[in-house]
């Protein structure tokens, strides 16, 4: 039996909302979103980044939701029963969102060893150099590899290992329990992490700096498109995921609904953690008598060197708080992790006719070898790149694609609106606004995202920009991962489904 014939259905809407949470709060409620904040307006981002939640992510939440529940199927069986033709692009995010576990896994890694780094502070005192050039050896060329670095290569066969586990399981004994056990740990880390952040020495000067409002940013075009790409990321959307995940819903679940309280418990989740992180980053500050925006940088700087120096400052509180925090780190970004496989795996298994065991064996296998790249020296490079090439360019493409394909391409947007109304509540019905957001503002203002990325990328003039579209790195990887994705997604587009196209709404 295939994945799809073998049925895959979540207990309950709840154990599905937990999954859809638990995916969608991850590292970019962490690490991306307190940052993207601070330097966009600070308090004022509030309004662009409500904007985007709720009038960019919540309607395409919404129509993820119904692609997959109404036609019962990942995006590529989803997009192949809207219309055969439409199956190309249906591959794109499942091979985007294959393309982004082999490092995002890397990253988990590196918060699991950190875990137990934190238990004796071994970073010292040079958290950056421990970091860049004991810890990952990087090389300074992507094509130099370099050489294989041991405790990420044994914590990645570790993480491969047990996400094998939990995911060739069937849903509900495997994905469902560890979502139902990570969710509350989850909230309840979070809110250990905000009490220790705010009544630590000078936790008021990193809330200033976070919450005070720059309203003049908001006349940026630059910041409301910061909230649109946050907003997208945060939510998990354009990754498969949402849409997989909503394939495995019962008859007759409220889709709208239930996509607003995912997208407000992902608000909550990130407002949480950056009052936690800018709290301790207001101490740290405050320690070093310097300003608070001297200490903030977001992404892996912040979490494995910033936060090193400030739990080095605490002295024996430190040790304990550490330890917390880089598993919390590796736990959160796991469930995103497992949504992230099960979006790039289960379409294989519906394709080809494999049962779920042998897909996820052979999958991981492949996934577990694809992602030895990010061991080596020449790892940390070769992952900025493709991150690039993935998150700026190609999911910002899925975005406009799956409103252009169920708005103006299939012209299934009124059926669509009619299979929503009917599964959900009164009171969330999928009125004009929505239409109005899939036809043309969702569209409309991703499309714009793209196209000044495109434009920065191909057209920039800034020396930099010039210097980093001609190198060979930049060529083979940025432009080897687009090419790969879409000559995969065309190749697979012409397998034979082993399911059936028709027929699939009494399943
Ligand atoms: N919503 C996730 C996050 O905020 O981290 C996005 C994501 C990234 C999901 C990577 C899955 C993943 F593997």
């Amino acid at each position: 039996m295939a994945v799809g014939a073998e049925k895959q259905q979540w207990s309950s809407r709840w154990t599905f909302m937990f999954a859809a949470v638990s995916s969608a709060v991850g590292l970019g409620n962490i690490w991306r979103f307190p940052f993207t904040a601070h330097d966009n307006g600070g308090g004022a981002f509030i309004i662009p980044y409500f904007v985007a939640v709720f009038l960019v992510g919540v309607p395409l939440m919404v129509l993820e939701f119904v692609y997959g529940s109404k036609h019962k199927g990942t995006t590529p069986l989803a997009f192949a029963r809207v219309g055969k033709k439409y199956e190309f692009i249906g591959w794109i995010p499942a091979l985007l969102g294959g393309g982004i576990i082999f490092y995002y896994g890397v990253i988990l890694v590196w918060a699991m060893n950190y875990a137990v780094f934190a238990a004796t502070k071994a970073w010292g005192t040079n958290t950056a150099a421990f970091f860049l050039n004991d810890y990952l050896q990087v090389s300074g060329n992507a094509l130099r590899p370099g050489s294989v670095i041991w405790p990420n290569l044994l914590g990645l066969v570790f993480l491969w290992g047990v996400s094998y586990f939990v995911l060739s399981k069937d849903l509900k004994k495997g994905l469902e329990k560890v979502n139902k056990i990570v969710l509350p740990l989850m909230l309840v880390s979070a809110i250990a992490l905000i009490i220790r952040g705010v009544t630590l020495d000078n936790a008021m000067l990193g809330l200033n700096a976070l919450f005070t409002p720059n309203f003049p940013a908001l006349a940026d075009p630059n910041v409301w498109l910061a909230a649109f790409g946050q907003a997208m990321f945060s939510l998990s959307l354009c990754m498969g995921i949402m849409v997989t995940y909503s394939s495995y819903l019962k008859k007759g679940s409220e889709i709208v609904n239930l996509s607003y309280v995912v997208a407000f418990a992902d608000v909550i989740f990130a407002f949480l953690f950056s009052v936690g992180i800018f709290a301790i980053l207001g101490y740290l500050a405050g320690a070093q008598g310097v300003a608070v925006s001297d200490v903030a940088t977001g992404g892996a700087g912040l979490v494995f060197i910033t936060l090193p120096v400030a739990l080095n400052h605490m002295g024996a509180a430190g040790y304990a708080l550490g330890v917390i925090f880089f598993a919390m780190l590796a736990v959160t970004g796991w469930t995103s992790f497992l949504s992230l496989m099960e979006a790039f795996i289960a379409p294989m298994g519906e394709k080809f006719g494999w049962v779920r065991k042998k897909t996820y064996k052979i999958l991981c296998g492949i996934g577990f070898c694809l992602s030895l790249v990010y061991v080596t020296g020449a790892g940390q490079i070769i992952l900025g790149l493709v991150d690039f090439a993935i998150s700026n360019i190609g999911l910002t493409s899925v975005g406009v694609l799956q409103a252009l394909v169920a708005a103006w391409l299939a012209r299934k947007l009124p059926e669509f609106q009619a299979y929503g109304n009917a599964n959900t509540l009164p009171y969330f019905r999928l009125g004009n606004l929505w239409l109005f957001c899939i036809r043309f503002f969702t569209p409309g203002v991703i499309g714009i995202t793209l196209l000044m990325t495109l434009f920065n990328f191909f057209i920039g003039t800034a020396p930099g920009v010039i210097a980093a579209r001609t190198t060979p790195e930049v060529v083979v990887f940025v432009g080897g991962t687009i090419f790969v994705v879409l000559v995969a997604s065309l190749l697979l587009s012409r397998v034979k489904w082993q399911v059936s196209l028709e027929n699939y709404e009494k399943e």
